[in-house]
C-alpha cells in the first residue's frame, strides 16, 4: 500500500499536500516576499506583442498571485496594457489573488480572466487565443500528464512568445532524494507520481531541439523538527512533502531511507537542521 502511494500526496490526498505545503513553507528560511518578488528579475525584457495590443499571459496554477504579479509588474514597465488569463482550480486560492489585485493599484493595467479549473479541464476547451508569455510555477507535479500539460502550453504560444517553468532541480539533494525514493521504493511510471524535476522539463524541451535558459537559487529549509525522536505534527508533515508521500512516517522502512538521506545532505546551522532546495527556472522561447 505504502509503496503505492510513493510520490502520489498530490493527487491522492490533497487536502494533506495542502497541510503539507503549509508546513513546508513556514520553514523556509528566507522572506517568501523576496522568493516572490524574484521572479520580475528572471522574466526576459523581450516578451513582446504586437504594437497597440495587449500583452497576453497564461497563468496554470497561479494559487494566491503573489508570484504572478511580480511578472505582472515587470512586464507593465514595457507594455501599457496587460490580458492575464488565470487557471487555478482553487477557488480559496482564485479568492485571495483577487483580494491581492483589489488593494494593488499599480495593477489596474491588467485585465484579469479567471477560469477556476484545473490545467487539464482548461486544456480541453478549444481555444484560438494564443498568449505571449505562459507561466506554470511549481504546479507541473500536480498535472495527470506533464508531457501533455507541456505540449498544450506550447500550442498555446505565439510565435515569439517564452514558456517559463519552474520546478525543483534534478540536481539538488531533494531531487536525488525523490530519485533515490522511486530507485527503492516506487511502482509503475515515475512520470505519472509528483516525482517530476525541471531535469523533466529540459528532456521534454530537447527531445524538441527547443533552446532555453535556466536559473537556480537556493531555497532553505528548517527541517529539525522532522528528525527529532518523537517528530511533531509538522515535522511529520514536511517530510510527507519532501518524500511526497501520505503518511510516510507510518512505513518505517521509507521513512528512514528518507530521513537517513536528509541526515547525510543537511547542514547545521545555528541549532537548526538545513536542508537545501534548488528552485530551476526554465524559460523557452518559441520561434
Ligand atoms: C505550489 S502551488 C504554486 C502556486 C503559484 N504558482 C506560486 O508559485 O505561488 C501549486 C498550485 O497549483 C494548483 N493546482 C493543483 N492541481 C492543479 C492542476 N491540475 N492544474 C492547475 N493547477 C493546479 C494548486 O491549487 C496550487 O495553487
Amino acid at each position: 500500500m505504502a509503496a503505492l502511494n510513493v510520490g502520489r500526496l498530490n493527487r491522492h490526498f490533497p487536502e494533506r499536500y495542502l497541510e503539507s505545503l503549509k508546513a513546508l513553507l513556514a520553514a523556509v528560511e528566507m522572506s517568501l516576499e523576496n522568493y516572490q518578488l524574484s521572479y520580475g528579475s528572471k522574466l526576459p525584457d523581450s516578451v513582446l506583442c504586437e504594437p497597440g495590443k495587449d500583452l497576453r499571459v497564461l497563468g496554470i496554477g497561479s494559487g494566491s498571485g503573489e508570484v504572478d504579479s511580480a511578472m505582472l509588474k515587470k512586464v507593465l514597465q514595457r507594455h501599457k496594457t496587460v490580458y492575464n488569463r488565470v487557471v487555478e482550480p482553487s477557488g480559496e486560492m482564485i479568492e485571495r489573488y483577487k483580494t491581492l489585485v483589489r488593494k494593488d493599484k499599480s495593477l489596474g493595467a491588467v485585465t484579469f480572466d479567471w477560469r477556476q479549473q484545473t490545467a487539464e479541464e482548461y486544456f480541453q476547451t478549444k481555444e484560438d487565443t494564443k498568449f505571449h508569455l505562459v507561466h506554470a510555477i511549481h504546479v507541473l507535479y500536480n498535472v495527470e500528464d506533464q508531457d501533455a500539460t507541456l505540449r498544450s502550453i506550447w500550442e498555446q504560444l505565439a510565435g515569439g512568445g517564452h514558456m517559463l517553468v519552474a520546478m525543483e532541480s534534478d540536481t539538488s539533494d531533494w531531487g536525488k532524494l525523490q530519485y533515490k525514493l522511486w530507485d527503492e521504493f516506487g511502482q509503475g511510471d515515475r512520470l505519472k507520481t509528483s516525482f517530476r524535476t525541471s531535469g523533466d522539463v529540459k528532456q521534454w524541451l530537447d527531445a524538441r531541439g527547443v533552446s532555453y535558459v535556466t536559473s537556480q537559487d537556493d531555497i532553505n529549509i528548517n527541517i529539525t523538527e522532522c528528525l527529532k525522536e518523537e517528530s511533531s505534527e509538522a515535522g511529520r508533515m514536511i517530510l510527507d512533502f519532501l518524500t511526497k508521500t501520505p503518511f510516510v512516517s507510518n512505513y518505517p522502512e521509507i521513512k528512514s531511507t528518507a530521513l537517513d538521506f536528509i541526515r547525510c545532505n543537511s547542514s547545521l546551522v545555528d541549532d537548526k537542521v538545513i536542508f537545501k532546495l534548488i528552485n530551476e527556472v526554465v524559460i523557452a522561447l518559441k520561434k
